[in-house]
């Protein structure tokens, strides 16, 4: 049912987002808003934000009206957020007409039928007449608690078993039809469409049954029938495991898209409680929305084959139009002739789980899709690569993430286009080409890192005032924050974060912090050692070798004449620096050969 925009905006009014997020989150005043303590991410620090009418977290990237906080806090669909705000605010939902509450009185009707259907087939996988079917499952290394979990039945033998059973209750075979149990036929009654086959209840988000999927035994073609498309049923917007998925997201698991049913069942009971899986075809738009709705970040799972590859590059391109900020995806890939559910069984959860961890973040996995491996010799070639980089950059709404992917997307090609062949190493690095959106990136991990532990600034504030950043949002971020280190009290990162976006510099803190590209020594939470370590490095990095030569040089000079602690730390610092600047070109280039 859609609704009147005015009726939500209204609501919206009614449903102040403080009070709201005050239920869950412990706020307090930060000039005209509030703060607290992200619930989306862990922090010790506050960098989650509550205006009248929305949230933002600074940390994450968590962003929202009141619809989405309940959305995001308790896994509901947009109605159900509605329906649960509308209840409280006391203002009752625009009724529907005539025919839509026809419609939902049949939709309760299918509902009725699909649910008497499965407990039939649930039923029968613990008859005699199932025994095949739960002996196959059990060899399939189920527990019986996961085949209740998943409600696996067993079909029947005959093409009219169901329709005989649920007559008694009063369900007629034109109803199984209209469920997607039964096949009319041109001549004669119609037909059940499952028969011979173990059992799997399709649900929706909200765990009722909408449809089913059925399996043959051992081989056998087709492997698996799918129910058609009904009322309640469409394949492109339901994903196996949905339900409970979402639970699990919610405590904590990772969101998994993986192939098969019995892929996302087996990862279920291992423990991976946030596998989902398509119905047998390639991720749709609405899919994928649906999985954002979950978790900003799913993981995507494919095999280490072929399709496997020509499946992520769909998927990559379904999703691109999609992305924004908050809204990306991890490619994952299985070793080849795997899939979860052997996976599982040969290397157990650990092997599943380094499958994961070794998941890429979207715009690598873009990378490779479109570049391959190597890249071709010829500058044709190379140019329609190029092209097609940008063109898949280009693809992203978000103007400010399409141009984060175009500068990822062709920093890597010109990094694989100036990797010599081991033979041809040159001694000395040479100049980068797109060296500017390089220095960009560096400089926002810098003032990230610095945003995050302010801590640090008495050793790193000289430093970090002489580097020559780029105009960008970093360099907004250093002059604000130059500026308040003179009148802050406390060096003290939420105190920072708080002030700036309060300011002229509030987008482009907001840009700085994104954690996506981000090293972990630059994101909330890092040990202050290695953000220091990882702030010298990009000093490195950013000041280059001829420069950093001098300040060695000078740090020397200012230590033989003051021997003083801070110039000894500095000279050490610099000459790390300096280490790691040489040995960074050295590693990248034989990273090449
Ligand atoms: P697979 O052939 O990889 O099957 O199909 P699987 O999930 O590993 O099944 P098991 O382990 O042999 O039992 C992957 C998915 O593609 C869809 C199903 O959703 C299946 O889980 N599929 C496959 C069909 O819809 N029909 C088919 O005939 C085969
Ligand atoms: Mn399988």
């Amino acid at each position: 049912m859609a609704l009147p925009p005015a009726f939500l905006d209204e609501l919206r009014a009614r449903t102040p987002m403080p009070a709201l997020a005050a239920r869950r989150v412990r706020l307090s005043k930060s000039g005209r808003n509030w703060k607290g303590l992200c619930p989306f991410h862990n922090e010790k620090t506050p960098s989650f934000y509550v205006y009248e009418d929305s949230f933002h977290c600074f940390g994450c990237g968590a962003h929202g009206d009141a619809f989405a906080w309940l959305m995001r806090c308790e896994g509901l669909g947009f109605m159900e957020a509605v329906e649960r705000l509308a209840a409280e605010a006391g203002m009752e939902l625009p009724k529907p007409g005539p025919e839509a509450r026809a419609r939902e009185q049949r939709a309760r009707d299918l509902h009725a039928v699909l649910a008497a259907a499965e407990a039939a087939y649930r039923r029968r996988l613990t008859s005699p007449e199932g025994a095949e079917g739960f002996a196959y499952l059990r060899r399939r290394g189920l527990t019986e608690e996961t085949i209740a979990r998943f409600g696996l039945g067993w079909s029947g033998a005959g093409r009219g078993a169901l329709a005989a059973e649920l007559r008694e209750q009063g369900i007629e075979p034109a109803q199984l039809v209209e469920a997607g149990l039964m096949q009319p036929r041109e001549e004669g009654p119609p037909v059940d469409l499952f028969f011979n086959r173990v059992m799997f209840p399709i649900r929706d988000r909200r765990g009722r049954t909408i449809s089913f999927g059925g399996r043959i035994l051992g081989d056998g073609q087709p492997k698996y029938v799918n129910g058609p498309e009904t009322a309640l049923f469409s394949k492109r917007r339901n994903l196996y495991g949905l339900d409970l998925a979402r639970e699990g997201v919610f405590r904590g698991a990772r969101l998994l898209v993986v192939e098969g049913y019995m892929d996302v069942i087996a990862l279920h009971q291992a423990g991976f409680a946030g596998a989902v899986a398509p119905l047998g075809t390639a991720l749709t738009p609405e899919q994928l929305e649906a999985l954002w709705r979950i978790s900003p970040e799913p993981v995507l799972c494919f095999d280490g084959d072929a399709a496997g590859a020509r499946a992520a590059a769909r998927a990559a391109e379904v999703a691109l139009p999609l992305l924004s900020p908050e809204r990306t995806l991890r490619f994952a890939t299985l070793p080849a002739g795997e899939d979860p559910d052997t996976l599982l069984a040969r290397r157990g959860p650990a092997g599943m789980e380094a499958v994961l961890e070794a998941a890429r973040p979207l715009a690598e996995a873009l990378f490779s899709l479109i570049a391959g491996a190597k890249l071709p010799e010829g500058p044709e070639a190379r140019a329609a690569i190029r092209h097609r980089l940008i063109q898949a950059a280009q693809s992203i709404p978000d103007r400010a993430l399409a141009a984060e992917f175009r500068r990822a997307l062709l920093d890597r090609f010109f990094a694989l286009s100036r990797r010599p062949g081991p033979a041809a190493a040159p001694r000395h690095p040479r100049p980068v080409p797109d060296a500017e959106a390089i220095r960009a990136e560096r400089a926002r991990i810098v003032m990230a890192i610095c945003l995050r532990q302010p801590e640090l600034l008495p050793e790193i504030e000289e430093p970090l005032a002489l580097l020559d950043f780029p105009e960008g949002p970093a360099k907004q971020v250093r002059d604000a924050l130059l500026a308040w280190i003179r009148q802050a009290e406390r060096l003290d990162s939420a105190e920072l974060i708080a002030h700036l976006a309060d300011g002229p510099a509030a987008e482009a803190c907001a840009l700085v912090l994104r954690p996506a590209g981000l090293p972990p020594e630059a994101r909330p939470g890092a040990q202050p050692k290695e953000a220091l370590d990882a702030f010298w490095q990009m000093f490195g990095f950013l000041r280059g070798e001829a420069e950093l030569v001098e300040d060695a040089r000078a740090a020397a000079a200012a230590l033989a004449e003051t021997n003083d602690a801070a110039a000894q730390a500095r000279l050490i610092r610099l000459t790390a620096a300096l280490d790691a600047l040489r040995r960074g070109e050295v590693e990248d280039l034989s990273a090449a050969g």
